[in-house]
């Protein structure tokens, strides 16, 4: 399905980000893992967030929707307690999200069956040993198809392991810490990076004892079971990257994006718009749930070229094709490096980034581990193809509104992947879209 967008001048407006996707994921699974009744509101009904949904219910967990818009879904989910999943009649179908198979796999990891995970042709081509090898270490039984989906896991009864990870990742270690609630002894994680902490943060506020050095962490295995519990989803910052560079870059914007998560792990492009010379406003910071949140406020804005390298990369691993489309429009040279990890995204984020923002115009050239920019240059619109990857047909769509002519990118349905009501956001905010 394709998806035209009209270049656009004036985005004026308060918009609510939907719920964030990697709190949505770590919510329900350890919803279903506690015992009793748990409220999750504002969830996201996402495809990928569906793909747990329908996992989890294959794995024995009653969840409703008691409430339901395009953006927002309000959840009960009657949890069955750490030894309570039953195992699957079939193949878990994690459709083509990534952080389900692999947070998952630490639960599966631990139970008393097998369960096999697989996924959608863009899903098998992502790498699996980087969960295998850990799990496999704490004692169970993994066959991948060479490394990669299907897995086939066989529980064990598990036991704490210490491990130094490769790479900085937010699904590893939140697989690993997740089998670590099933081991026998402490499991101590060790990250080269700051990788998102949302799966930390909740457990700890469940009662689990999590203890962080650094970028250490040693969970120890629960000796009560999980509390069922509330959470209300905050705005996923990684969508609310979209509509705040859209907002910087389009002429005479002035927006305001409500209730975003501000979590440090996940605000890196915040870092590095302000290093381009960005104002970008947070407004009543709080707290939720062991989340904090703000409004953030921006308006056009004139932007300079910067470098993005360390482990400011981890810090915005998901906003690489926004910050590319960003960096058509600064004045200078944008560099990005020590970033090879977006070969391995939904698409090989490097190549399709440059490849589609190149059809467009932009001036960018890329390298094993990351790519740079030449700006500001004008942009036209064209024929873009989103290569099924969400957030490159959201950057894209940016893209679009800064763009001489229209622009119609193709396979954006992938965009309800993790922000449903995309399309509808942008017609509220005045842009001419066709889908
Ligand atoms: C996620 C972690 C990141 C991110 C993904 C969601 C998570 O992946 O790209 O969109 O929820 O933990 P990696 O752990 O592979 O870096």
């Amino acid at each position: 399905m394709p998806l035209t967008i009209f270049p656009s001048a004036g985005l004026r407006g308060t918009i609510t980000i939907p719920g964030d996707k990697s709190i949505s994921h770590r919510t329900i699974i350890l919803a279903a893992l506690a015992e009793g009744t748990s409220y999750l509101n504002d969830w996201l009904p996402a495809g990928d967030c569906n793909a747990t949904i329908e996992a989890l219910r294959a794995l024995g967990v009653r969840i409703e929707a008691t409430a339901q818009s395009e953006t927002a879904t309000d959840l009960v989910v009657h949890g069955v307690g750490l030894t309570g999943l039953s195992a699957p009649a079939a193949p878990l179908s994690c459709h083509g999200s990534g952080t389900t198979m692999r947070l998952l796999a630490g639960v599966l990891a631990g139970q008393n069956f097998s369960a096999v995970l697989d996924g959608h042709e863009g899903l098998r081509r992502r790498p699996m040993s980087r969960v295998a090898r850990p799990l496999r270490q704490m004692g169970a039984a993994i066959d991948t198809n060479g490394g990669y989906p299907p897995l086939r896991i066989t529980g064990k009864t598990l036991h704490g392991i210490d491990y130094a990870m490769p790479i900085p990742s937010g699904q590893v270690k939140s697989a690993i810490l997740l089998a670590g609630l099933f081991a026998a002894g402490k499991t101590t994680v060790r990250q080269p990076g700051p990788a998102r902490d949302h799966t930390e943060r909740i457990l700890d506020a469940l009662g689990v004892t999590v203890e962080t050095d650094g970028t250490n962490i040693t969970i120890s295995p629960p000796e009560h079971p999980l509390p069922a519990f509330n959470f209300t989803i905050p705005g996923d910052f990684s969508s609310a990257a979209f509509p705040l560079v859209a907002g910087l870059l389009v002429p005479d914007s002035h927006l305001r994006l409500t209730n975003v998560n501000v979590n440090d792990t996940r605000t890196g492009l915040l870092d590095v718009l302000q290093a381009m010379g960005a104002n970008i406003t947070l407004q009543n910071v709080r707290e939720s749930t062991g989340e904090p949140i703000a409004d953030l406020e921006v308006t056009t804005q004139a932007l300079y070229g910067t470098e993005v390298g360390g482990d400011l990369v981890v810090r915005m691993i998901d906003e690489f094709p926004i910050l590319a489309v960003a960096a058509t429009q600064a004045k200078g040279r944008t560099v990005v490096r020590d970033a090879a990890e977006l070969r391995v995204k939904e698409t090989d984020r490097i190549k399709a980034t440059v490849d589609e923002l190149r059809k467009m115009g932009g001036q960018l050239i890329s390298h094993p581990d990351g790519f740079e920019v030449y700006g500001p240059t004008p942009l036209h619109g064209t024929v873009v193809d989103s290569d099924g990857d969400h957030r490159l047909a959201m950057a894209l769509a940016v893209a679009g509104l800064l763009a001489e002519g229209d622009t119609t990118i193709r396979n954006a349905r992938v965009i309800a992947d993790s922000f449903p009501g995309f399309t509808t956001m942008l017609r509220t905010l005045g842009v001419e879209v066709a889908a």
